[in-house]
């Protein structure tokens, strides 16, 4: 009999996981999480694209081992799978980023650190040693990229990534009814949620004011300032500059089109990252799985190619690879994990992944993540 998962040892699967995230968390805080922009299409179709995708498994192959390193951005990774920017995560565990990165480096992968993180790019380089990746964006005032860009080469970190799908913010819904948008509306319902959530409240207040951390000391700590230093003029130039400013691997994240994966390629990103950014921006915008065959085949023989958005299971994972991603990345997922459990459930979060898509290559036939190609999948 299935009963509602009441601990991390409850949760064998990533919707487990998002159940007990549902319990643990204040109402507006969750919708924040799991929601994405107006009818919530795009981050739908993410997930049940992968359903039009069918494996053909390959039979009678010896699959007592099986390979699952990769290398992307000039980096080994243990799997092929890594956690995507997300800001914000101390809103869902007290630990926030830092949760977050100790497990990715214990899970031997990459951990993407977002601009409007909670705790600062120094703090989360402090708890790992493992790869990790500076989300950018790059605002109006050019003075404050490139102090970011300096400080992510003296905390070492190995690539750096930017955004390219957020010239405006996407229209949020749940936010909007919640009231936990800008300028937060505290009705009735928007403080009971959260005293009824006294867990949540304390780890709040342990760790004092919650603040855009890479922002500290400056007039923009607030998520409001922060958000308004976006830049909705930003063009193909600007990034090329960031690129020859910053001088190593850099992603392009949230390209969607051949043309635009070549122009990446032309200005001289090192990998582009298919992306609709879960949802959350442009709703009708195209599913990440169904765009990435014909992007793969544009320009996977000179950048990374990484499908990101919709994973929810190690299955969608090996689809990916077989449609010429050469890893995925996370959003959701790893915080469904933080929110039920902190750095232990973002570990169970990607454990689950990691045992799941070994399994399914296994079933497959497919010994090497390297090699899985588009002959194990087909779309009827
Ligand atoms: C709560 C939340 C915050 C996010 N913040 C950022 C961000 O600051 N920068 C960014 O590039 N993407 C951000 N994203 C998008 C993720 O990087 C990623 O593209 C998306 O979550 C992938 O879809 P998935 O959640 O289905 O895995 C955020 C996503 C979520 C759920």
């Amino acid at each position: 009999m299935w009963t509602r998962p009441r601990s991390l040892d409850d949760c064998y699967n990533i919707l487990d996981l998002r159940t007990l995230a549902r319990r643990r968390l204040p109402g507006p805080i969750f919708e924040y999480l799991d929601g994405s922009a107006e009818t919530e299409n795009t981050a739908q179709r993410n997930t049940s694209a992968f359903d039009d995708e069918k494996l053909i498994p390959k039979c009678l192959v010896d699959v007592t081992s099986v390979s699952t390193s990769t290398r992307i951005l000039g980096q080994e990774l243990a799997w092929p799978v890594f956690c995507a920017p997300t800001g914000g995560s101390r809103f869902f565990h007290p630990d926030g980023e830092l949760a977050v990165a100790r497990a990715a480096a214990k899970s031997g992968t990459l951990y993407s650190l977002s601009t409007m993180s909670t705790y600062s790019l120094e703090d989360v380089a402090a708890v790992s040693s493992s790869p990790k990746m500076f989300q950018l964006y790059i605002f109006k005032d050019r003075e404050v990229t490139r102090e970011l860009i300096e400080r992510c080469k003296r905390s070492r970190y190995t690539a750096l990534c930017i955004t390219v799908d957020c010239a405006v913010a996407g229209k949020r819904e749940r936010d909007l009814r919640s009231g936990f948008a800008a300028p937060l509306r505290l009705s009735a319902s928007f403080i009971g949620s959260f005293s009824l959530h006294p867990g949540w409240l304390l780890g709040q207040a342990a760790k004092g004011k919650l603040s855009m951390a890479n922002f500290a000391n400056s007039g923009a700590s607030s998520f409001v300032a922060a958000a308004k230093l976006l830049n909705p003029s930003l063009v193909w130039k600007d990034v090329r500059e960031m690129i020859e400013l910053w001088g190593g691997p850099f992603a392009i994240k949230g390209i969607l089109s051949t043309d635009d994966a070549r122009r990446a390629v032309d200005i001289g990103a090192t990998a582009v990252i298919v992306s609709n950014h879960g949802g959350r921006q442009l709703d009708g915008a195209a599913a990440s799985i169904e765009v990435l065959p014909k992007i793969a085949k544009a320009v996977g023989d000179q950048v990374d190619v990484i499908l990101d958005g919709g994973i929810r299971r190690g299955s969608h994972v090996l689809k990916a690879l077989a449609r010429g991603a050469k890893a995925c990345s996370i959003g959701r997922p790893y915080l469904f994990g933080l929110s039920a459990g902190g750095e232990a459930g973002v570990t169970k979060a990607l454990e689950i992944l990691r045992t799941e898509l070994i399994r399914a290559m296994q079933l497959s036939g497919c010994t090497d993540v390297r090699n899985i190609d588009e002959s194990i999948v087909r779309k009827f």
